[in-house]
């Protein structure tokens, strides 16, 4: 029995490939094809992903979005480790452990402006949803409790539970989930590629597009509306940057009628448009941060939710034996998220990855805009460290052109980028070199070839 079970944990180091794939019913996922091909990924270091049989794939996707300081950093896997064997769990409802509180204070003070209270999720879309409670409740508990609207915008993606998902503005998300959250309307995407293809950074055009929040006011009336939200940058659209102005005109209107503005910035914060967060980028405080994926650089799931003291003084009053929000996740600020947060903010820290990011920008910008000549390239659009590139779909198989794409980029030329349709998003960790940024798109212009 022993020889049997150290031949198979042997057999396991050397394959470590699974030999059914049938029963994963992976998400977000094209399951059947991936199935008949699979792209495996079994370890990884740094900027790279290694395949089972070892073969290199430079990640020019941050994963999904969320190892900023790049992978199995070191100073992470060991904070990680060390937690796990001082503390596995430890409830957070009516309880405590040091880690959470000393995280939670960390972000506050990255967060600009009074945003300085805290409440920890599990994921992007749990953070999206939290902070739409968080919004119900305040106005509940401030004697406003028929402002029950929301606000969100085309093209958005606040996640997959129903809050996020009614307030979010892609369609191939909601069309085959009924009627979600009622009261909810939107605002309209922020891009034409007319007035604003192959911009660097933020486009001129588009910050009247924000007016628009006016006619929503006028529509419903101003106290019915609960809160706005929008990502700073729509990213699982393929990078839709802001226009320039038109979070500052979003936040004005905002205020002139008392609603609650929103930035999810699950995509955004901790680093990758060269700021802790995209609201410093901009100048503009929201009333709500949502985060996660970066903020544990992807090693452990956690997301959360930035409020200012006002919204959390809000809550604060009643006996004190009673619990204040009705709200919270068993994992909320998971011992091991928090290690996990505590050394990743460190790292950023440490590196100086957020400023890195920020410098980067220009050659960035230059390298992604080597595409634009490419006849089967129809956009560019970059901002911080990400970019969109749009590519031509074929007219009889929309998405199609963009799934061979990441084939032939993860198969033949060892890279992971995401896609979206016929979009392809790049979004490095911020530890990416000049060279690999160069490669990057190389490998991009490479791979779009191809598949014309
Ligand atoms: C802006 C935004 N909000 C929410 C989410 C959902 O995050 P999760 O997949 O962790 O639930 C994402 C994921 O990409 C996102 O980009």
């Amino acid at each position: 029995m022993v020889r049997h079970m150290a031949q198979s944990s042997a057999q396991a180091k050397t394959t470590n490939i699974p030999n059914d794939l049938e029963a994963f019913f992976m998400p977000f996922t094209a399951n059947r094809a991936f199935k008949a091909r699979p792209r495996m990924i079994a370890r990884a270091k740094g900027m790279f992903y290694y395949t089972p049989e070892n073969r290199q794939v430079l990640d020019a996707a941050a994963g999904l979005w969320c190892t900023n300081a790049g992978h199995n950093r070191d100073p992470i896997v060991e904070a990680i480790a060390a937690q796990a064997a001082q503390l596995d769990f430890a409830p957070t409802f009516q309880f405590g452990h040091p880690r959470a509180f000393e995280l939670a204070s960390r972000i506050a003070a990255l967060a600009p402006g009074d945003l300085d209270h805290v409440f920890f999720a599990n994921s992007g879309s749990e953070a999206a949803d939290t902070a739409l409670k968080i919004a119900l409740a305040y106005w509940h508990a401030k004697g406003q409790a028929q402002r029950t609207r929301f606000i969100g915008r085309e093209r958005a993606y606040h996640g997959v539970g129903f809050g996020g998902m009614a307030v979010g503005g892609l369609a191939a998300n909601r069309k085959a989930f009924g009627v979600m959250l009622p009261g909810v309307d939107h605002l309209p995407h922020t891009y034409n590629r007319d007035h604003q293809a192959f911009s660097k950074g933020e486009p001129e055009w588009g910050a009247h597009l924000a007016d628009e929040l006016e006619r929503l006011v006028a529509l419903h009336g101003d106290t019915t509306i609960a809160a706005v939200i929008v990502e700073p940058m729509a990213g699982s659209t393929a990078v839709l940057p802001p226009p320039k102005g038109y979070l500052q005109r979003l936040r004005a209107i905002c205020d002139k009628y008392g609603l609650l503005l929103i930035f999810d910035e699950v995509i955004t914060a901790f680093g990758r448009l060269g700021h802790a967060f995209a609201a410093e980028r901009y100048g503009v405080i929201p009333d709500m941060i949502t985060f996660a994926k970066g903020v544990t650089s992807g090693s452990v799931p956690m997301g959360g939710v930035i409020v200012r003291k006002g919204i959390h003084d809000a809550f604060m009053n009643g006996p004190e034996h009673v619990i204040e929000f009705f709200h919270g996740y068993t994992y909320s600020a998971h011992p091991l998220a928090c290690a996990a947060g505590l050394a990743a903010l460190d790292l950023y820290r440490d590196e100086d990855l957020f400023a890195r990011a920020k410098k980067l920008e220009p050659l960035w910008y230059d390298a992604a805009m080597t595409l634009k000549g490419n006849p089967r390239v129809l956009d560019v659009r970059c901002v911080g460290l990400t970019a969109g590139i749009d590519i031509a779909s074929r007219p009889d198989a929309v998405g199609k052109r963009g799934y061979e794409a990441l084939e032939r980029g993860f198969h033949d030329e060892g890279i992971m980028f995401r896609i979206v349709g016929d979009s392809i998003a790049v979004t490095p960790p911020l530890i990416v070199s000049e060279n690999q940024i160069g490669e990057i798109f190389e490998k991009v212009g490479k791979v779009i070839g191809q598949v014309a």
